[in-house]
């Protein structure tokens, strides 16, 4: 017979728009790739019929490890080459407080690994929550650390140091525990530990990687997520204290982040695929409301938006079918695959 040497189709890469993704819910889910997701990444390099390659980032508010890292997890689930310099997380912002402050804590995550993501973004003395309770085993009445969390954690005499600043990187993995330690600091004096204010008015400044209330992981229904942690401090606080707990959230919806993302994809555009301008259309692909859909909403209304950014909600994470969003996606499609067909349909 005759064999007839498959040769790929010619490809070219569109300057006029581009895509940005969630990735909990809409790529990932419990560590796991979404069905369709592998495709729809083989869609968007060119595998499509009109031979159209279209440049993209990803925008998640995940974290817990540094976006090196965590691009290497997702370059093997995605069976693609994926780099930082398309790709921001919860924490990536927090990088521009680095000097800001001198001795900050750190909280969340698996070990150690938020500490040396904050160390990698510059900041210049860390604190963990293994630190302290190293330091005096009674912070935390029912938990003592493993021989290996001993290890990890560093002696230093906190009856000198001053912290200035909490910040949540990622999902803590011991809410009592990290909580009660948030709260001596919240109320001491000047984040010195051992002290209590009276007035409640000079404990440092907390700082979430951001604030959704739950996310879709392996389980069937939706898990709770960093917002709730952030809740139930709240309610706490507002108990011990009679006040309102000022905090700040990065992450989706802030619009902050997707200025971020704006210049990120801005410069990803520039070195991989020598394109100049701005797109005239992101469309941002995610499965929550409350963070995906309502942050480009929000920034494509607003000033600081220089392209149309178009909101496509997926059916494959927090939102359900039988549910109104409560925040409007300009479409809603089954998954990931859809959601990139139709933004290269509506293009042609
Ligand atoms: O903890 C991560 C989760 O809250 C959301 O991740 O990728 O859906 O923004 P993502
Ligand atoms: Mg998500």
């Amino acid at each position: 017979g005759v064999v007839t040497p498959s040769t790929p189709p010619e490809t070219t890469t569109t300057d006029s728009y581009a895509f940005a993704f969630d990735i909990d819910g809409v790529l990932i889910r419990g560590g796991k790739p979404i069905p369709e997701a592998v495709e729809a990444m083989k869609v968007l390099n060119g595998q499509n019929e009109y031979g159209i390659k279209v440049p993209y980032i990803f925008l998640t508010n995940g974290g817990g490890k540094t976006e090196q890292e965590r691009c290497v997890d997702l370059s093997r689930q995605l069976e693609l080459e994926i780099s930082p310099g398309q790709f921001i997380c919860g924490h990536t912002p927090m990088r521009e407080m680095a000097q800001k402050y001198k001795t900050v804590l750190v909280v969340g995550g698996e070990g150690e690994k938020c500490r040396l993501v904050a160390e990698g973004y510059g900041f210049r003395d860390v604190v963990t929550p293994g630190d302290i309770m190293k330091d005096n085993d009674r912070t935390t009445p029912f938990r003592r650390l493993t021989d290996q969390e001993t290890q990890n954690s560093r002696v230093r005499n906190f009856g000198e140091t001053e912290i200035e600043a909490i910040f949540v990187f990622a999902d803590s993995r011991h809410w009592g525990d990290d909580q009660q330690i948030i709260i001596d600091l919240l109320t001491s004096k000047n984040g010195r530990l051992g002290t209590s204010s009276e007035n409640y008015d000079e404990g440092p400044p907390i700082y979430f990687s951001h604030n959704d209330l739950i996310w879709s992981a392996a389980h069937e229904h939706t898990r709770l997520g960093m917002g709730a942690l952030r809740s139930s401090l709240e309610a706490i606080y507002k108990s011990i204290t009679g006040k309102d707990l000022v905090s700040t959230a990065f992450g989706k919806p802030q619009l902050g982040t997707f200025q971020f993302a704006t210049r990120l994809l801005q410069q990803w555009r520039k070195d991989t695929h020598g394109i100049n301008k701005p797109p005239e259309t992101v469309y941002f692909v995610g499965d929550t409301p409350e963070s995906d859909i309502r942050g480009t909403n929000e920034f494509n209304e607003s000033k600081l938006s220089e392209n149309d950014w178009y909101s496509i909600l997926v059916r494959t994470g927090v939102f359900k079918e039988g549910t109104k969003p409560r925040y409007t996606p300009r479409i809603t499609v089954n998954n990931v695959l859809d959601a990139v067909n139709h933004g290269i349909k509506r293009e042609m």
